[in-house]
């Protein structure tokens, strides 16, 4: 009888950010995550993902609790599982590039605080863009023999987007120094068996680690795992059955079950995850007792394969053309979208070149003439200071938007002039609320919602509402 070789697939779980991010709007407070850790840590999976910008944002912003606290307690309980994270390249986890020694402190006190992967991604897959966050990484690395980096890929589709180019960055990746790559695939495109092309062809150009991310909403995810772990990727993004499909991830429990008895086994034991499902499903319940988890997210929606436009622009998109009262203009701007993005050469749709190009696309067709007016972020994208496209952006729009002005080519922290160490001054501007050197790193992301929450932590700790204190008569309601 032949010995099967072994190759068991690795999971990643995500409830503890993805799929709260994508079905509850990231409203998942701690004291939900904590009762279940231990058990969760039983299970072997390849890492749980717990933290990211959105997670970051909303914990102080909605939560009102502490990002880095949440960390620390997931990392005391996490014994023996890894802790994963999404980073959004060189602007961290916040909305606009930062320099150098921010990003390095970030990871650095990430790293420490309990973080072992971190996945770093650009909107542009301007490589650039990321090699700050990888070096910091390695750096932290070396010295505390913990930390990795893996590179995303943000996926999508367009004539410059060939098996030649993908292998191609992933051979660069692999120079620059990352640890594994993770094809992102955040809209919900790859198919399974483009999956299969894929996989093998980067595994032919790489001996990096491969992982798949990928959500739900068009239906064909779980299909697409099992064609790419028959080609050979290592790891799979999955959700416990109660906050699977729909926008998030598929099923863990599914998938381990898939893959029972085969190669790739992944040896979970099935009575683990039934109690973790136990556990998230009564908490379902309650979301969507209370609103906070709408039908709307859940099941299959085709329109993000037909439209190749991520879920949550498609939301974005609606609730911005109801704000109108334009909501008869949805086709025509669905239309407009992929003009725009050929316009700009042609980027994937991810957080934050998703939202410009939607925008732009509303105010294209809602101003009855293309680039009658252009949003910042649109021009900034033109002038360059986001990076470099994959493909050059269309002149005439150049002319008409940003006439005359100069664009850059270079990486975007130094096209946006954040060539100097900044961590200093940002600290100087918040040191009245400082009680851990993460405190800096939470203001430099989010400033006015930091100050909200170092404020509100300030009266909790001191009984003193500062919004509600009378300062003028020294009264303080306690
Ligand atoms: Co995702």
């Amino acid at each position: 009888m032949s010995e099967q070789v072994k190759k068991p697939v690795g999971i990643m779980e995500t409830v503890l950010r993805d799929a709260h991010q994508s079905l509850i709007a990231t409203r998942m407070p701690t004291e939900v995550m904590l009762p279940i850790v231990d058990t969760m840590d039983k299970v072997g999976y390849h890492a749980v993902e717990c933290w990211g910008g959105a997670t970051f944002d909303a914990s102080l912003r909605f939560l009102k609790e502490d990002p880095w606290d949440r960390l620390r307690k997931l990392r005391d309980g996490f014994k023996n599982t890894k802790l994963q994270m999404l980073f959004r390249g060189q602007n961290i986890l916040g909305y606009r590039p930062y320099a150098d020694d921010v990003v390095y402190a970030f990871v650095e006190r990430s790293i420490a605080n309990g973080i072992d992967i971190i996945r770093i991604f650009d909107c542009l897959n301007d490589l650039r863009n990321l090699q700050a966050a990888v070096d910091a990484t390695n750096k932290i690395k070396k010295q505390e023999g913990r930390g990795s980096s893996q590179v995303a890929l943000s996926y999508t589709l367009g004539d410059a987007y060939t098996l030649e180019y993908w292998a191609d960055t992933a051979k660069k990746i692999e120079e620059m120094g990352a640890d594994s790559i993770c094809i992102k695939d955040m809209a919900g495109l790859l198919v399974p068996y483009k999956a299969a092309e894929l996989v093998k062809t980067l595994k032919e150009n790489t001996k990096l680690r491969i992982q798949l991310h990928r959500h739900y909403r068009s239906g064909v995810a779980s299909m697409t795992y099992l064609k790419a772990v028959e080609a050979g990727v290592d790891v799979i993004d999955c959700a416990i059955s109660p906050f699977a499909l729909g926008t998030s991830q598929p099923a863990t429990e599914v998938m381990v079950e898939t893959f029972k008895g085969t190669e790739y086994d992944t040896g979970y034991d099935q009575k683990i995850l039934a109690e973790i499902a136990d556990y998230f499903t009564p908490y379902r319940e309650e979301c969507l007792k209370s609103g906070l988890m709408s039908t709307k997210v859940l099941g299959v929606n085709i329109k993000t394969l037909l439209y190749q436009v991520p879920g949550g622009m498609l939301s974005n998109m609606v609730s911005q053309l109801k704000e109108q009262n334009a909501e008869d203009k949805y086709r025509e701007v669905l239309e407009e979208i992929p003009r725009v993005r050929k316009d700009c050469g042609e980027p994937p749709l991810v957080t934050p070149s998703s939202q410009i190009v939607g925008t732009q696309a509303i105010f294209n067709v809602l101003m009855g003439e293309r680039y009658k007016m252009a949003t910042g972020e649109f021009k900034d994208l033109l002038r360059g200071n986001y990076g470099q496209t994959i493909k050059p952006m269309n002149q005439e729009v150049i002319d008409k938007v940003i006439p005359g002005e100069p664009r850059s080519t270079a990486r975007s922290a130094e096209a946006t002039g954040r060539t100097e160490p900044e961590l200093e001054s940002i600290e100087a501007e918040m040191k009245q609320y400082k009680q851990q050197e993460e405190d800096v790193l939470s203001y430099a992301l989010f400033p006015q919602v930091a100050k909200d929450y170092f404020e509100y932590r300030d009266a909790q700790q001191t009984g003193v509402d500062a919004a509600a204190a009378d300062k003028a008569n020294g009264s303080y309601p306690v």
